[in-house]
């Protein structure tokens, strides 16, 4: 499951399309965490897509990450700013990958 507490224990090593993205990243089999407010483990994620099509909001949507070991895409929390804390994708994913911190 993703570390709830990934804040404190990564590093953030960058944004990509404007999304915050939590070290150690060595693509193609390391792709970190992304994502703050909403956080997708993408090392954890095998491209289920409950959280795409459960989500009220669409807060996710697909990257490619080809040659990752779990999946080739991810659910990408693009649009984490519009999240109202329903906690739906956090029971959907099969695999706990992600992390919905209200406050
Ligand atoms: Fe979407 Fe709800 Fe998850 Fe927020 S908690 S990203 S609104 S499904
Ligand atoms: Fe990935 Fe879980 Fe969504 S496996 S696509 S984060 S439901």
């Amino acid at each position: 499951a993703i570390d709830p507490n990934f804040e404190t224990n990564r590093e953030r090593v960058g944004d990509e399309d404007g999304v915050a993205v939590w070290g150690p990243v060595e693509p193609p089999e390391k792709q970190g965490i992304r994502g703050t407010h909403v956080a997708v483990d993408f090392d954890i994620c095998l491209a289920d897509g409950a959280c795409l099509e459960d989500c009220p909001v669409d807060v996710f949507e697909w990257v490619d990450t080809p040659g990752h070991p779990e999946s080739e895409r991810k659910a990408n929390p693009a649009d984490e700013d519009q999240c109202i804390d329903c906690m739906l994708c956090v029971d959907v994913c099969p695999v706990d990958a992600i992390d919905v911190d209200p406050g």
